[in-house]
């Protein structure tokens, strides 16, 4: 699995192009292709990151990690996913930081994703879809999401039984058991809950370039 993660996260460096500054994504699959791009960094002007697990990694290699404000508009955005269906629609966030990652993909002209082969599926929603909530809205999302959806939210806990706390100070809910027939109307029902920050329902706005990594990467 983690070799197939890595072929992918090398692949995107083909997306590069000399002073770009790159969005950057969080997780496992997105690691390889920051370790990747350590090694070509003096092409590039900097990185915007999408959490402080990708800035820690950027800035140890001396990627200067810059303020989406300041940069304006991306020409590439490079991340993973959690799900991935055949018209490059995701579910994302298991990784906690959904809502930085929505924000990049938003202002990017293109979003190359990168998964191995497990995460491509027919109908997205076997992976618990993640919600970012503020906290003291937890209970409401979770009730409302149950009725709208009937998918059951379970409020995510760190491995010491602990609520886990998004970068942005939030709570993330994990919708289980849904088979996710209308991505758009899903993500856009969900975001008009009072008190939900994200939804990890990539769909309105899809990823352009899906690489599935592999011996030869899979590009879709
Ligand atoms: C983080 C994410 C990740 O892209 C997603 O969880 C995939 O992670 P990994 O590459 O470790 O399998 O959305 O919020």
């Amino acid at each position: 699995m983690s070799e197939s993660k890595r072929l992918a996260g090398e692949k995107a460096i083909d997306y590069i192009e000399d002073g770009m500054i790159v969005g950057v994504g969080t997780g496992s699959t997105v690691a390889y292709f920051i370790e990747a791009l350590g090694r070509v960094k003096q092409r590039i002007k900097g990185a915007v990151s999408s959490s402080e697990q990708s800035t820690a990694r950027l800035q140890a290699l001396g990627i200067e990690v810059l303020d989406l404000n300041a940069t304006g508009p991306l020409s590439l955005y490079v991340d993973g996913a959690d799900e991935c269906d055949p018209h490059k629609r995701l579910i994302k966030g298991g990784g906690a930081a959904l809502t930085r990652e929505k924000i990049i993909a938003e202002a990017s002209a293109k979003f190359v994703c990168i998964v191995d082969p497990a995460k491509r599926v027919d109908v997205l929603g076997r992976f618990p879809l993640p919600v970012e909530v503020i906290p003291m809205a937890r209970s409401l999302v979770a009730r409302e999401i149950l009725a709208m959806t009937r998918g059951q939210p379970v409020w995510r806990q760190d491995a010491a039984g602990n609520g886990v706390v998004t970068d942005n100070g939030n709570v993330i809910l994990d919708i289980h058991g849904l088979a996710i027939t209308d991505p758009v109307a899903m993500e856009s029902a969900i975001n008009q809950i009072p008190g939900v920050v994200s939804v990890g329902l990539f769909a309105r706005r899809p990823a352009d370039v899906v690489i599935v990594g592999g011996e030869p990467p899979l590009v879709l």
